[in-house]
């Protein structure tokens, strides 16, 4: 299957037939990227203002809105409402598109966070765990989440024509395959001990525990950044894309002004479930990770 897969698609709502849909669903889920070059997320004139670095803090990596607080952001509290608003409608526009891609998402679609990003991707210094220039899935260490899903769409909002630049690497279960020999099991305790340390919010699963390692390992492995199977993908101003990047292995590469919303889906929104990965690893292990 392709990696990346082109939508015409250039509505935010676009009413589609089940046949659609349902590819759209086995090409996401079978962990394409799909890119909608024709759906601009389009700034009113008022909010040209924010395509600027200067609206960041300072500390965090990104603006970020979860419900109505925005957070990571400097400015008045008139200037504040508008980027939020902004940021807002943003999130609803996500939101409404992926319900009408992948309609059985519709009642999931939750909003977790909305991030806007005004800093150029790549220059910052940041350890080897933290540098996303480097092919990874998505992991987080603080937030277990036993096998739920992270769905992310993303919008280049760049005013200057210039590409966010990604790498997209090889299926989850060839990274998967390559990588697991090399991970220990989880301790007797650790998952315990973890929570009592407030590591972490809710217990580490298995598959949380792999997934880590997976994304430090690749990460780690100069080798494998350079010469594992990869294609470069340049998402051009006003292109839409979406994918589960706890799945699809990803860089980025280069670009600056984006939006990205996060949605967090259970197994069960799935179209099928086979092709997650917790059973790609549950299959690769031959035991139950999130039980
Ligand atoms: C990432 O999710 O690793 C970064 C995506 C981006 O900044 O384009
Ligand atoms: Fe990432």
């Amino acid at each position: 299957m392709d990696s990346v897969v082109r939508l015409p698609v250039d509505t935010w709502s676009p009413a589609l037939d089940a046949d659609a849909t349902a590819a759209y669903a086995r090409a996401l889920e079978g962990g394409a990227v799909l890119e909608l070059p024709q759906l601009p997320f389009v700034l009113a004139a008022g909010e040209q203002r924010f395509l600027d670095p200067r609206w960041s803090d300072g500390h965090a990596k990104n603006i970020s809105l979860e419900g109505s607080r925005i957070k990571g952001a400097r400015g008045t509290p008139d200037e504040l409402a508008a980027l939020a608003a902004m940021i807002g409608r943003f999130a609803a526009d996500a939101k409404a598109l992926v319900s009408a891609l992948l309609p059985r998402y519709a009642p999931y679609v939750a909003q977790a966070r909305t991030s806007f990003r005004p800093q150029p991707a790549t220059g910052r210094p940041v350890s080897w765990r933290k540098d996303d220039a480097r092919l990874h899935v998505d992991a987080f260490p603080s937030r277990p989440n036993r096998g739920e899903r992270i769905l992310r769409v993303f919008s280049n909002v760049n005013p200057h024509g210039q590409p966010r630049v990604w790498r997209v690497g090889e299926p989850f279960e060839a990274m998967a395959a390559r990588f697991l020999p090399k991970i220990r099991r989880m301790r007797p305790g650790e998952a315990a001990l973890l929570r009592a340390l407030f590591v972490t919010k809710s217990p580490r699963s298995e598959y949380d525990h792999l997934m880590l390692r997976l994304h430090d390992e690749a990460k780690a492995d100069l080798e494998y950044q350079r010469n594992s199977p990869q294609a470069e993908v340049r998402f051009t101003p006003g292109t839409t894309w979406i994918c589960y990047s706890d799945q699809v292995m990803h860089a980025a590469m280069g670009g600056q002004y984006m939006l990205e919303q996060t949605i967090h889906l259970p197994l069960t929104a799935l179209y099928d479930r086979a092709s997650a990965p917790l059973a790609i690893l549950e299959r690769l292990t031959g035991r139950a990770l999130a039980a």
